[in-house]
């Protein structure tokens, strides 16, 4: 049986890692950095973590709203989620995730830009 993308990606330690390194790379990245500017860095990791563990196939630890409520109003360009998306990858590459697996939480993330883009 094939492993769930949880397991593929580390699980809880594994996807802790790569969220926290995601955010750390949002933060240095100017087109999106002022997003985050008065953000609890821990408090966003932890809901960029908790989401992507309840996501892919791990426990149900995610307490925060989907991802339309959440970004609602933020007006959101398509430009901010490509970048998003950049940051996403680099965040795989660094913690040395596979080629099906980057493909797979690309493709998760890039089916969501209608709850998260001029919403
Ligand atoms: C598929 C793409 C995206 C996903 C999966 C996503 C996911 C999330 C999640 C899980 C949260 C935390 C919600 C919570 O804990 O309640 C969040 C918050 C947030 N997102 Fe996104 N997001 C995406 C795209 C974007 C984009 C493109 C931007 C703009 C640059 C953005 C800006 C924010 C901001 C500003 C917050 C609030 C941070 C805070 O609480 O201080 N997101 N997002």
């Amino acid at each position: 049986m094939t492993e769930s993308l949880y397991e593929r990606l580390g699980g809880t330690e594994g996807i802790t890692n790569i969220a926290s390194d995601l955010i750390d790379i949002h933060i240095a990245n100017p087109r999106i950095a002022p997003r985050y500017a008065n953000s609890d860095v821990a408090e966003v990791k932890n809901g960029a973590a908790t989401f992507f563990i309840t996501g892919t196939g791990g426990p149900d630890v995610y307490k925060g709203q989907d991802m339309l409520a959440t970004h609602k109003g933020m007006n959101i360009d398509s430009g901010e989620f490509m970048a998003v998306l950049d940051d996403a990858l680099a965040a795989l590459d660094k913690n040395n995730v596979g080629q099906r697996e980057k493909e797979e939480v690309l493709y998760i993330l890039y089916s969501m830009k209608s709850e998260v883009v001029f919403v």
